[in-house]
């Protein structure tokens, strides 16, 4: 049985992974830690889940892997910068295994598969993505992260920057520019967590649309996870290579 630790465990998605881990037969559900709770019950498990805040979760995972936890993070925020420092504390912790990704849903992985696939063959590529009215970062971890894929797959295919005519704009219109693509932020009451794609070229346009119609849609990904963590030395982050998609996408 492997011992989960759960942070965040009152939160929405805290209580479902306190529910998928209690339901499978070879994990036990060890701890759960919320705000205002000792961290330190978490020193017996094999592996802590962290589905806390941006602001916080950079402090779970420093005490974890000063305690030698293995931790499964899914909390958003992790850019470039706040993975190079989490890779800097794993330097000098070899035998502690982290795995972060910016979204467990398998749609979700395979939508940003397939744009970042797309991403070459346009002249234009923009992202809206859709929240709950109660999330407190924007753009969502995935938009950022599909706008990254893209960028990526744009600078390989040779394409330059994205081409916008708009001369004149009511402030925040045109969306946030994450890498040189334009994310549009919904946040509203009844949605769990939604993105179109949209590329266009002259006489066309593609949409790569996923929609998370509720938060089970992350628990395969996040068991996955909590089961292969231990086996993957350093920092793993994003779903990618647990699901066989490791490479070039
Ligand atoms: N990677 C993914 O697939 C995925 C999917 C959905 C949400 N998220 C991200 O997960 C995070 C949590 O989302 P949510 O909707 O469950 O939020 P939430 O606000 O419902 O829950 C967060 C919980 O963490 C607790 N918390 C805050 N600081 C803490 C700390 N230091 N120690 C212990 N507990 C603490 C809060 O009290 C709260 O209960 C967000 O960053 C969100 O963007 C990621």
């Amino acid at each position: 049985m492997i011992k989960v630790g759960v942070l965040g465990a009152r939160g929405r998605m805290g209580t479902a992974v306190c529910q998928a881990v209690g339901a499978a037969s070879d994990l036990e559900l060890a701890v759960t830690v919320d705000q205002g709770d000792d961290r330190q019950a978490l020193a017996l498990c094999d592996a802590v889940v962290d589905f806390t805040a941006p602001a916080e979760v950079l402090g779970n995972l420093e005490w974890c892997i000063g305690q030698g936890l293995n931790m499964v993070v899914g909390t958003s925020g992790f850019s470039p910068e706040r993975l190079e420092t989490v890779a800097g504390w794993l330097d000098k912790a070899p035998d502690v295994r982290v795995m972060i990704a910016a979204n467990f849903s398998v749609g979700a992985v395979l939508m940003m598969r397939f744009a970042a696939q797309a991403a070459g063959f346009f002249e234009s590529a923009e992202i809206i993505e859709l929240r709950h009215a109660n999330k407190v970062d924007a753009p969502s971890g995935t938009a950022a992260r599909t706008a990254d894929l893209i960028s990526a797959a744009r600078a390989a295919a040779g394409l330059g920057e994205v081409p916008d005519a708009t001369t004149t704009a009511a402030e925040g219109a045109r969306g946030a520019l994450q890498e040189g693509v334009h994310v549009h932020s919904v946040r509203l009451p009844g949605v769990v967590a939604k993105q179109d794609v949209i590329f266009g070229d002259p006489g066309e346009t593609l949409t790569i649309a996923h929609n998370s119609i509720n938060r089970a849609s992350f628990m395969p990904g996040v068991l996955l996870a909590i089961r292969a963590v231990a086996s993957r030395p350093g920092l793993t982050f994003g779903l990618e290579p647990l699901l066989g998609l490791e490479g070039p996408a």
